[in-house]
């Protein structure tokens, strides 16, 4: 490996790819991104992000403009460069299990290319994959379509991500560690020297296992994650039964004990996101066919799924019968500061309160227009927050955005017909909200 000239390519330029390219770039490492989308490489070509992610924009526009980052929809570049990230999507198949087709054809792709080239060249699987799929799937594939070998000349590493939306950048340059799953010591060398020279003097731990085990430490991360919220979700609805008990309280408690930790304690409608549903029913789907049943997994995704019912409960506790009344969502987000409405719970709890028969109106500050994208005119969508409180019933604080953190008992009276608020995030001092009905996960009747 040159250390002078080193180079990477990255194959799908979704959220991880991008943001991952755009890393790599603004260390000085020439990276090229790779996507079969010509709209998106068009947009990345003008140094313009075809995603919203915070500092993502000017990372990139800058990195395009030093020529440190360049984009493409040929994928045989990639033989130009060092090493290659597959960053494709895995997506669920109808009956939970993982969808590896994107894997398959980048790698066969990649594996034509690579035919005639002699110099080194390391395949590095991001995409998060089930246990097996780099060693019985993607390393045949490579094999065979670029007629050459895992071992001095190519190497191949299981090497998963771990950004959260919101701030993938800054967890993409301060990770807590790094995830090396490798069968031939060189491939881990290869990218650990990578990663040296990403991170320099602050490299974050290196753990370097199989790469089996490094693909289920993805799915064990992102399962113990939705378990937590499910598991505090689950004394939420415990609390709420009891006068005087508050949620957010117990976390904070029982968040003192090192063994327990502070963070993602919070109770509220249920997680949503492109990964915990998708990965939770992959672990569970795979662990099935291994013949051991999950039971754990699948009652942190039956937590998740009834806490949708939960809100629309606390709403009729509120409002009385839901039939025709008219209901404010605010918020559309999976999580604020996003435009992300992927597996939302507010999707979940819309659904419910459509069969209820209520009249809904929505508003997000961001993720209008995916959710119209996606959902047409099912829901009038209102042009602010004052907007979709208008003559309302009831309003279900779906998404923890900062400027409905704002809003004051008095704008929910002034514009509501019934002032009653359901706070699904617990953003709010109920004590601030004491001249109108308010109800909140997790926080006794
Ligand atoms: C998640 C993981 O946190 C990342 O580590 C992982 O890399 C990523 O999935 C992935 O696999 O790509 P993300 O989906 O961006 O990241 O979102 P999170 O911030 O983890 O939130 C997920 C959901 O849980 C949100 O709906 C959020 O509102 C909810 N949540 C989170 C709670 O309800 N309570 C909490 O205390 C924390």
């Amino acid at each position: 490996m040159k250390e002078q000239s080193y180079s990477v390519s990255i194959v799908g330029m979704g959220y991880v790819g991008l943001c991952t390219a755009a890393t790599f770039a603004s260390r000085g490492i020439k990276t090229i991104g790779i996507d079969i989308d010509e709209d998106r490489i068009g947009q990345i070509q003008r140094g313009k992000a075809p995603l919203r992610e915070p500092q993502l924009n000017q990372i990139l526009s800058r990195v395009v403009k030093r020529k440190l980052l360049k984009a493409t929809t040929d994928i045989s570049n990639a033989t130009d460069t060092d090493a290659s990230f597959l960053t494709v999507g895995t997506p669920s198949q109808p009956d939970g299990s993982i969808d590896l087709s994107y894997i398959k054809k980048a790698t066969e792709s990649l594996g034509q290319a690579l035919r005639n080239r002699r110099r080194y060249h390391l395949l590095v699987v991001k995409s998060t994959v089930i246990p097996g799929t780099t060693s019985k799937t993607v390393r045949p594939v490579l094999e065979q379509s670029s007629g050459k070998t895992i071992g001095p000349g190519l190497g191949l590493c299981a090497n998963p991500e771990f950004l959260k939306e919101g701030t993938a950048i800054n967890d993409a340059l301060h990770p807590d560690k790094i995830v090396i799953g490798s069968n031939d010591k060189k491939s881990a060398n290869e990218l650990t020297r990578l990663y040296r020279r990403f991170y320099g003097s602050k490299l974050p731990p290196v753990i370097v296992t199989n790469p089996e085990t490094a693909e289920l430490v993805k799915y064990a991360s992102n399962a113990f994650l939705a378990t937590k919220v499910s598991y505090i979700n689950t004394i939420a609805n415990i609390a709420q039964h009891i006068p005087g008990v508050d949620v957010n309280q117990i976390a904070e408690a029982i968040g003192h004990d090192p063994r327990i930790g502070p963070l993602f304690l919070k109770a509220g409608p249920g997680y949503g996101g492109s990964c915990f549903h998708k990965d939770l029913q992959a672990l569970v789907s795979y662990s099935q066919q291994q013949g051991y049943d999950p039971h754990l997994l699948k009652a942190t995704e039956k937590t998740n799924e009834e806490q949708a019912d939960k809100v629309v409960e606390l709403s009729e506790r509120l409002a009385g019968p839901l039939e025709q009344k008219r209901i404010a969502i605010l918020g559309l987000a999976f999580k604020k500061d996003t435009d992300d409405i992927r597996e939302a719970s507010s999707i979940r709890v819309i659904d419910r309160l459509r069969k209820k028969g209520a009249t809904l109106v929505g508003y997000d500050p961001m993720a209008m227009p995916n959710f119209e994208r996606v959902f047409g005119n099912t829901i009038e969508l209102a042009k602010n927050s004052h907007d979709a409180l208008k003559g309302a019933e009831c309003a279900i604080v779906m998404t923890e955005w900062d400027e409905f953190r704002r809003l004051k008992a008095k704008e929910y009276i002034a514009q509501m017909r019934n002032p009653a608020i359901v706070d699904a995030r617990r953003i709010y001092n109920p004590v601030e909200f004491r001249e109108l009905k308010f109800a909140g996960i997790g926080f006794g009747p």
